[in-house]
């Protein structure tokens, strides 16, 4: 993995360049990847090319693949790819296009005389990929500072101004990418388009609990879903979340019926303060402890179920993971009314699948071990589009135990595999998605990702060899790290 130092001035020259690409166009179709991140980069860019009075279509995909490139080359409209592209540079070459993403570009496709010198290296892009706008490229990290849709409504504002609402919906991206996790606060670029949501008035920000369901959820059940850390006989079950409530003075009846932003401040301190009291007596480390607080956001204005940004994200990955992409792409541009009861609905419904699955892989299948991995095979229990989800639950749980979790399910015809790795682990040298695709290659298989989260597909009969291949080199670096 190769990094460079952050260059504000090459990332605000690939944003001029690709904004005058951007206007010379009169049609376009916007391209986006299929998870929240990229259905938020969509409607950014849809928006944006609403404003400037280009006519555009849009398509969600999964990934790009020779064939899907040869199918949208052959419609011969300019394209905007939004969260997605990154890894497939060389083969955009030809195609008239713009892309705006945060996923890094594979190290073989830049020459390696230019690597180190950021100004001829941003001339060589600009010749050979004059459209793309890749902060990766300039030091920025695609994990933490920046979500494809962030980068989206960069080139937006480079070409609108400053508008309160793309803004927040690039804050939306970020968190369905979990780039907050780390720290529990956005960092980097995306604290700066964060500023923009919040000095347009579309966007608070708040020091809280973290946990989800902050405006959708009884506030008694926000408190039992309080993950990161887990406090044995506190959180995770209900009556023990009753008892803790009545030992600290607080009549559990009054969250039950209010949300746990609507409860008073005074009584929200007094039980975060007991929380902290319990996971010290516990004796979770300090660092553990203060995971629990974090920046909340709240969508001024909106809905119950939207108001708080992970929910929105939420919603929208619970649609595109049951196939809605419309609906999410709609909900997302700013449709309300019968748009989100009907997204309501499919999240509901896959709930009730996630559900089913997580009970499926704790409970029948249960975990294997192989050194410093731990992975599950569902076979054709667990969909393939929720296997993901079912690997970084599960990572939540029991990532104090486990410093890399992979997850496998089957595809049509071949087997698709998530890679989690470990909270604690955040922020070292270990990059999954580095790892996950050098494994997946050498098995016949193709992936990659971010440091964090990565995933593969691979051909049936080859997991066994994949999961070695990823526990020698998970191993290896995990060594390495600790020599240092
Ligand atoms: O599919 P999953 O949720 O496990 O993917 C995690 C991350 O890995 C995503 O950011 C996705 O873009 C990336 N990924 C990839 N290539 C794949 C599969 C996933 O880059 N074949
Ligand atoms: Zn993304």
């Amino acid at each position: 993995m190769w990094r460079r130092r952050s260059s504000e001035r090459a990332l605000s020259e690939a944003l001029r360049r690709a904004a005058e690409l951007l206007s010379s166009w009169d049609r376009a179709l916007v391209v986006g990847h299929r998870d929240a991140d990229g259905v938020t980069a969509t409607a950014i860019a849809l928006r944006t090319l609403e404003a400037m009075g280009i006519e555009a279509g849009y398509e969600i995909v999964q990934e790009l693949s020779s064939q899907v490139l040869a199918s949208l080359a052959s419609r011969s409209v300019p394209i905007w790819f939004v969260d997605i592209g990154a890894g497939w540079l060389p083969q955009l070459r030809g195609l008239r296009f713009v892309l705006t993403d945060h996923h890094p570009p594979r190290e073989a496709e830049i020459p390696e005389h230019v690597r180190r010198d950021i100004g001829e290296f941003a001339e060589l892009t600009s010749d050979l990929y004059g459209g793309a706008v890749i902060p990766e490229w300039y030091g920025y990290s695609g994990s933490f500072e920046i979500s494809g849709a962030g980068v989206t409504y960069l080139l937006s504002r480079e070409i609108l101004g400053r508008n309160g609402y793309l803004a927040s919906l690039a804050v939306v991206g970020a968190l369905g990418d979990l780039q907050d996790e780390a720290t529990g606060r956005l960092e980097g670029l995306n604290r700066r388009i964060l500023s923009d949501a919040v000095a347009e008035g579309n966007m608070e920000v708040e020091l809280d609990l973290r946990s989800f369901g902050r405006s959708s959820r009884p506030a008694i059940q926000y408190l039992r879903f309080v993950s990161d850390p887990v406090i044995p006989g506190v959180t995770q079950c209900g009556r023990c979340v009753e008892a803790f409530l009545r030992e600290s003075g607080i009549e559990p009846g009054a969250l039950r019926a209010r949300s746990w932003e609507e409860l008073p401040r005074e009584d929200k301190k007094r039980i975060v303060s007991a929380l902290v009291r319990k996971a010290l007596e516990f004796g979770l480390e300090p660092d553990e402890i203060s995971r629990l607080i974090g920046e909340s956001y709240t969508l001024v204005g909106e809905e119950k179920t939207i108001r708080d940004a992970k929910e929105f994200a939420t919603l929208l990955n619970a649609c595109v993971r049951q196939g809605e992409t419309e609906l999410a792409v709609s909900l997302a541009k700013g449709e309300r009314g019968a748009t989100l009861l009907l997204a309501e609905e499919v999240a509901k419904a896959y709930r009730r699948q996630l559900f089913e699955s997580l009970k499926i892989v704790s409970g029948t299948l249960g975990l294997q071990r192989r050194g410093a991995v731990a992975y599950f095979h569902a076979g054709p229990l667990v969909p393939d589009s929720i296997v993901g989800v079912v690997t970084s639950i599960l990572m939540s749980r029991y990532g104090s135990a486990i410093p890399v979790l992979v997850g496998l399910a089957d595809t049509d015809d071949m087997v698709k595999a998530s890679v989690r790795l470990s909270p604690r682990l955040k922020g070292g040298s270990l990059h999954l998605g580095a790892i996950v695709s050098r494994s997946a290659e050498a098995v016949g298989g193709y992936g990659g990702g971010h440091a964090v989260a990565a995933g593969a597909t691979i051909p049936r009969g080859s997991e066994e060899g994949f999961i070695e291949l990823l526990v020698r080199m998970v191993e290896e670096s995990l060594n390495n790290e600790v020599e240092l």
